[in-house]
């Protein structure tokens, strides 16, 4: 699903770098989610919290080899 519109940005791909423990202002950065409109800021943020709040090592190592729980079988809204 595409989250932001205006950069076309898909809810994997935030995700996807979330589950990295990359936070919401470094995914901003990267793929440019919410820097024109701004109408998808509180679900990529959402998104982003959800995966952080699932693998907080992750978020706080910033590895990536570790994943959201959606990906471990638990309950997620990133649903990878
Ligand atoms: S929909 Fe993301 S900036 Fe417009």
């Amino acid at each position: 699903m595409i989250v932001c519109v205006c950069r076309r940005v898909s809810d994997r791909e935030i995700t996807r770098h979330a589950r990295a423990g990359m936070g919401f202002d470094e995914i901003q950065w990267e793929l440019g989610v919410a820097t024109q409109c701004g109408r998808c800021e509180n679900c990529a943020r959402d998104l982003v919290a959800q995966c952080n709040a699932a693998s907080p090592v992750a978020a706080l190592r910033n590895e990536s080899t570790l994943a959201c729980a959606c990906a471990q079988g638990g309950s997620c809204a990133c649903a990878a």
